[in-house]
């Protein structure tokens, strides 16, 4: 099987001058980039490390036939019996599923009988807190033909619990009592709102609100191989050729060298440009319209990733277990800036910026060498007479590759043979692996995400909930927003 490449000739110096990284830039960096490999190595195989810190993911490529043989087959069951499903979920519990649809369905999937083959349309909602979505989707769904799959890791989240309240009205009053029948749940063993609610309904009947759990260890941007397999199983995807990409693009991110490991190359770069070159924006560019999704997903495993405010302190105990503590002595706001984009639509759109606006970018491009599907422009006489769309794609891809390079901007492109189940598993655990490395070489948590819980607690406390801690609350209470009518007009 041919494997994803990643082209950085664009990074360097000799293509893109000043703006780009030299051997010796690298060379200066090698103690960092040793030490970071060193440490990776010690926490992914220490076991009570890995889940305590978040990195059970890097196992997810690894998990028992068993296991995933039932899901594939709880999926096809689901498949058989049910018209529509709907995913409630957001953040890390949304956006691999819905990378995993776009790239992995044919586009127009829920439009057209024949592209489903016998699978259910797919609905993906809880991601928001707009009415108008759901409320349209509830009111048009047949609800005796319907089913749910609720998943949130803490259980927590606000916009995916409001959502599973009012599909659960929705479905006790249009299916009845049985209604958890046709509700599967996806949370944490133990805690959250969720698991209760799971218990107290198994406890009346063991069908209704059935439920996998999510492995421990494994934070939400970095489990699409663990909370998003029934939605695969469901829509007909082979769960194990997934896996097996991602698997083999492991073994590749094992190696220390940085020239046979393209996820630490990717990092190491990047990690340069912005460290040295001030490249803070980093703008992802499929040349797919059906990666997009994948870009998103992508834009919110860097985002919360690496845009940390504190710098890691590591903290070992006597018998070497690891524990990560923000320093809140040392500031950094570090972390490269997301944009997700897509080719060829967006090269009449920011890529204006992105060759003529401040040089502070790197785009990352993912190039198809094969589409699924072909398009021909009928021969007419044009310069387009007789070309392909694939043929028209990539070369727009190497236009725009060429566009930057030639105005001193750097850019890299990550290959995918095709857009496979095998091949799109590789991409998300070369991206997976590429954000820990580069988290390393910052010196944050790549793990966490404490800048989101802000916003939640503004609307915890808004909202009433108890046990608020008092000093959030009158960091609330005493500096509220200002709303001076003088500026607004
Ligand atoms: O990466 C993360 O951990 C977050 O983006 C979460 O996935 C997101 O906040 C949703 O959380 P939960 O699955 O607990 O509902």
């Amino acid at each position: 099987m041919e494997s994803l490449r990643f082209d950085f000739n664009n990074m360097f110096s000799f293509s893109v001058g000043d703006n780009g990284v030299k051997d010796e830039d690298i060379a200066q960096i090698s103690g960092d980039i040793q030490k970071a490999h060193s440490h990776m190595e010690k926490v992914f195989t220490q076991g009570s490390s890995r889940i305590r810190l978040g990195l059970e993911w890097a196992n997810l490529p690894y998990q028992d036939d068993k296991l995933i043989n039932s899901i594939q087959k709880l999926g096809d069951e689901i498949a058989k019996k049910y018209d529509n499903v709907i995913f409630l979920g957001i953040g890390g519990s949304y956006l691999g599923l819905k990378a995993a649809q776009d790239a992995l369905m044919p586009a127009y999937f829920n439009e057209f009988a024949p592209l489903r083959n016998k699978r259910p349309r797919i609905y993906f909602e809880g991601n928001n807190l707009d009415p108008d979505t759901l409320s349209v989707l509830l009111k048009n769904l047949n609800p005796k033909k319907t089913f749910t799959v609720v998943i949130s890791k803490s259980g927590e989240t606000i916009e995916t619990k409001a959502a599973f309240m009012v599909v659960e009205n929705w479905l006790k009053k249009n299916v009845g009592k049985n209604y958890g029948r046709a509700v599967f749940v996806i949370t944490d063993p133990e805690g959250g709102s969720l698991r209760k609610r799971v218990l107290q309904a198994q406890e009346k009947d063991n069908l209704s609100l059935r439920s996998l759990f999510l492995l421990k260890g494994v934070g939400g941007r970095y489990s699409e191989f663990n909370m998003g397999l029934l939605h695969l199983a469901i829509i007909g995807v082979t769960i194990k050729e997934v896996l097996s990409g991602a698997k083999d693009m492991a073994e590749k991110c094992k190696k220390e060298d940085l020239y046979q490991n393209p996820a630490y190359m990717y990092a190491v770069l990047h990690y340069l440009l912005y460290r040295f070159k001030s490249k803070d924006i980093s703008v992802i560019m499929p040349f797919s319209q059906g990666l997009k999704s994948s870009a998103d997903w992508y834009v919110q495993l860097l985002a919360e990733s690496l845009g940390k405010k504190y710098s890691r302190k590591i903290e070992v105990s006597n018998d070497g277990i690891e524990n990560w503590l923000q320093d809140k002595a040392k500031v950094l706001n570090t972390g490269r800036t997301p944009i997700s984009t897509c080719g060829t639509s967006d090269l009449h759109s920011v890529q204006q910026n992105n060759i003529e606006g401040k040089n502070n970018k790197v785009v990352t491009f993912i190039k198809v060498d094969s589409f699924k599907r072909e398009v021909k422009v009928l021969a007419n006489g044009d310069i387009l007479s007789g070309k392909s769309y694939s043929e028209l794609m990539k070369l727009a891809q190497e236009a725009t590759e060429w566009a930057l390079a030639r105005e001193g901007r750097p850019s890299c492109t990550v290959i995918v043979p095709e857009v496979s189940a095998y091949h799109w598993g590789a991409l998300l655990f070369f991206f997976e692996m590429a954000t820990a490395f580069e988290g390393e070489l910052l010196n944050v948590n790549a793990f966490d995400q404490p800048g989101v819980e802000s916003y939640k607690n503004y609307m915890y406390y808004k909202l009433g909930k108890p046990g608020i801690p008092q000093a959030t609350a009158e960091g609330i209470k005493n500096k509220p927003l200002i709303k001076d009518s003088k500026y607004i007009l």
